[in-house]
This record gives C-alpha cells, structure tokens and sequence, in this order.
C-alpha cells in the first residue's frame, strides 16, 4: 500500500522524503533516544542510507515495510518515527518500532503514535497480530505499548547484541480482535 497518510489529534504519519534525513538523525543520532534501542547512535551518512532505503522499500510491490515520518501537525515538523515490517515467516504478522525527539517526549505523543502504527497495521493492511520487542529497562516503551493494549508476553533471551553484550528483549503484541475491541471501546 502506497502512500501511507494517517492523522491522529496532533501527529501525522505520513511517507519519509530525502529532505528528512536531518530530522530523523535528531533521533537516531541521540544518544537518549537511542540509548534502549538496539543500536548505536547513528551518523548521518547512515541516517541518509536507511532513509534511501525505506524510500525504495516504499516502492516495492508486494511492500514488506512501512517506514513512516511522524510529524507534529502545530509546527509541521517531523517529530518521529514509525516502521512496521512485515514478518515474513508469519502469516498477517509485523513487527512495529517507534521512536520520537526527546524534545517532545512526555506529552502523550508516543501513544498517539504507537495507535497510529496499529491503525495502519489492522485498518489498512489488515494485519492479524503486531508485536514489538523492549529492552528491559526501556520503562517508557513498556507503559506505552501496554496503554495501547500490547500485552506483555514474554522475554527473547540474548536477542539483541549492543555494545558487546547480548541483552534480552521483552515481546509485547496485540491481535486485531484486540485493535477491534480497543477502538471501540
Ligand atoms: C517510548 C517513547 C516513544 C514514549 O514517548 P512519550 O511521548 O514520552 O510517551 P507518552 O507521553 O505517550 O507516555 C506513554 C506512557 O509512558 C509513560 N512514560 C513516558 N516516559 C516514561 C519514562 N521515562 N519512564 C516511565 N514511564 C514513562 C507515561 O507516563 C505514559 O504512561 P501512562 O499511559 O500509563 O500514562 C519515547 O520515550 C521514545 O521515543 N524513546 C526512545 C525510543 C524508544 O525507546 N522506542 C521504543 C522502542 S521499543
């Protein structure tokens, strides 16, 4: 499905263009926003490869990954970032990853995004089950993921090499009955 144009109350989801790269480096280069994922800070000229390449994924037909710009609707600016990838050893299943500017951080954006991703992921692409992968000790993501009704289901151990040490990773998902149920209610 191309292109992705999705609106919650102040975030827009929308296609990543060449002109991000600068502002998604404000997020994968920070060493904050970066410091649970499972890698380390990026540079720019890496920045600008996965940038490239979520363009040319973008295009692809059948398309396996969907990485979006989050942008913030008062400022028109791009605030974060969304990927779903499509999982390919699971019928109707992806993985969903997320991450925003610690500048904005706090005020509810992360939830917002993290439905929109679901919005996606269940009403447009009619997925049956999205789950996502922690680090442990990423507090923030788990209240997160668990607002949005992903339940925790458990720990993929040594599943993540960062920094020379494997680290474990905590699985949370959700099942489109479960989206259903949520958004009606
Ligand atoms: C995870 C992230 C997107 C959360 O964004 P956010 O906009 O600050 O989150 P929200 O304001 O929507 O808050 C969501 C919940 O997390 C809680 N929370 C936010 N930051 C927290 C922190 N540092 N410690 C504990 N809880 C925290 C909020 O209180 C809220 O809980 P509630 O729903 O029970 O009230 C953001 O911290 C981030 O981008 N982190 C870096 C990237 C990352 O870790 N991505 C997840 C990869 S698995």
């Amino acid at each position: 499905m191309y292109p992705i144009n999705r609106s919650s109350a102040r975030l827009t989801l929308r296609e990543l263009d060449v002109e991000d790269v600068d502002a998604v480096l404000a997020i994968y280069g920070s060493p904050e926003a970066t410091e649970h994922l499972s890698f380390e800070p990026r540079s720019r000229e890496q920045v600008g490869q996965i940038v490239a390449r979520s363009i040319t994924a973008a295009g692809e037909t059948p398309r396996t990954e969907y990485a979006l710009a989050v942008v913030e609707q008062t400022t028109a600016t791009l605030v974060g970032f969304g990927r779903l990838a499509l999982d390919p050893h699971q019928q109707r299943g992806a993985t969903l990853g997320f991450a925003l500017r610690p500048e904005v951080w706090g005020v509810g954006y992360g939830v917002e995004l993290v439905q929109l991703l679901l919005s996606v992921g269940f009403d447009d692409l009619q997925l049956h089950r999205i789950w996502g992968a922690r680090s442990p000790l990423n507090e923030a993501s788990a209240k997160t993921m668990a607002t949005v009704g992903m339940v925790e289901e458990g720990i993929i151990r040594e599943h993540v090499l960062k920094a020379g040490q494997w680290r474990d990773s905590v699985v949370h998902a959700i099942l489109d009955r479960e989206w259903r149920a949520t958004s009606a209610a």
